[in-house]
């Protein structure tokens, strides 16, 4: 990785290319990408920070494929991005988690080796009372041999993304990215529009501080899961006990643990056995930049790159975060599967 001192000034831009060079087969598809989801990301960072003051709040009458009410916001996100991106040539299909089916791209623009997947507005339910919302993307090559990208494309594991990353319109907007070179962030100075580099090479610690749950869930939990959160808060077993910080964003949630160190954990339920994140749009891409920064993601036995998805909005029970943490997560269900035989 090219090295930059605390002090010098480094454009997203700059960075991107200075990462590019890294790989002399590179054909700048990828940067060309990345320089466009900056891009979007300014776009909404803009209209997300005028959301109180601008005639683009409430719910639209028209229900999102998750059954959620979609907030405006939601739908100006999504169209901001397809249009950053579908015209450049670089992308052969995209989905999003506020569309139902494949996203294509339209016949008159080239199509390119790429696939896009991103949740382009998390945590969307939360804007009406100013708490961070985020976007998260996820970039893999199409395997299939046809113009078009096609459903076995966007379906691929985790460990196939070539990037990953995700935007944090908090009280400073940031984007996190990584390509498989460790984890990079960059927060956007707004006076000169431009994502300035200020997290290099991101480090999780490898144990946790925060505990990140929605434990109003816990009458529907199984008992290792009530049982894991019993050891992460210090009331069974010698695990220094966690604080527990849960803003309900999943990106806001995931930026602080990545930082601080912590876990965050979306437990199967008798409500929803599969939990509530989407593999493809959320659990993915965090898995990805979590690993790339020395952590750990797992659905409670496999880790999450692993999972071959089956269907687009495909959900995930996760639980991710520094490595200890995770792997406390590993070894009580192991150890109740071996008690149960399963
Ligand atoms: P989205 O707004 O993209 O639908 O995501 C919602 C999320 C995620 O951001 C958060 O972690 C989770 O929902 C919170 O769910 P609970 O309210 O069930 O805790
Ligand atoms: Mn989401
Ligand atoms: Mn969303």
């Amino acid at each position: 990785m090219v090295q930059h001192t605390a002090t010098s000034v480094v454009t997203i831009e700059r960075f991107i290319i200075e990462q590019e060079r890294l790989h002399p087969e590179a054909t700048g598809e990828l940067s060309g990408i990345l320089y466009d989801l900056a891009l979007a990301a300014k776009l909404i960072a803009n209209k997300v920070r005028r959301a109180g003051l601008v005639d683009i709040l409430g719910a639209t009458s028209d229900a999102n494929i998750q059954g959620e009410i979609q907030q405006k916001l939601d739908v100006f996100a999504n169209e901001t991005i397809i249009k950053a991106v579908d015209h450049g040539g670089r992308l052969c299909a995209m989905a999003s988690e506020e569309v139902e089916g494949i996203i294509p791209i339209p016949e008159h623009f080239k199509c390119g080796k790429y696939c896009l997947l991103f949740d382009p507005l998390d945590g969307s339910s939360n804007i009406d009372v100013n708490v961070p919302v985020g976007t998260v993307f996820s970039i893999v090559q199409k395997i299939t041999r046809g113009r078009h990208g096609e459903m076995e494309d966007l379906l691929q594991p985790g460990r196939r993304q070539v990037a990953a990353g995700y935007v944090i319109y908090g009280s400073s907007t940031m984007l996190v990215y990584t390509t498989g070179q460790g984890a990079h962030g960059f927060t956007l100075d707004p006076s000169i529009g431009e994502f300035l580099l200020s997290h290099p090479n991101i480090r999780t610690p490898d144990e946790g501080q925060f505990l990140s749950v929605n434990d109003s869930y816990e009458q529907y939990w199984d008992e290792p899961t009530k049982q894991l959160m019993r050891k992460y808060r210090g009331l069974e077993g010698d695990r220094r006990p966690l604080t527990v910080r849960y803003v309900g964003s999943l990106v806001a949630d995931f930026h602080r643990n990545l930082l601080g160190g912590g876990v965050f954990c979306y437990p199967p339920s008798k409500k929803s056995p599969q939990g509530k994140l989407r593999l493809l749009y959320e659990a993915n891409p965090l898995a990805f930049i979590c690993e790339q920064a020395g952590g750990a993601a797992i659905d409670g036995k496999t880790r999450v790159l692993d999972i071959q998805a089956t269907e687009l909005h495909q959900r995930v029970p996760l639980f991710m975060g520094s490595k200890n943490d995770v792997d406390l997560a590993l070894r009580t269900f192991a150890h109740h599967s071996e008690l149960v035989g399963a």
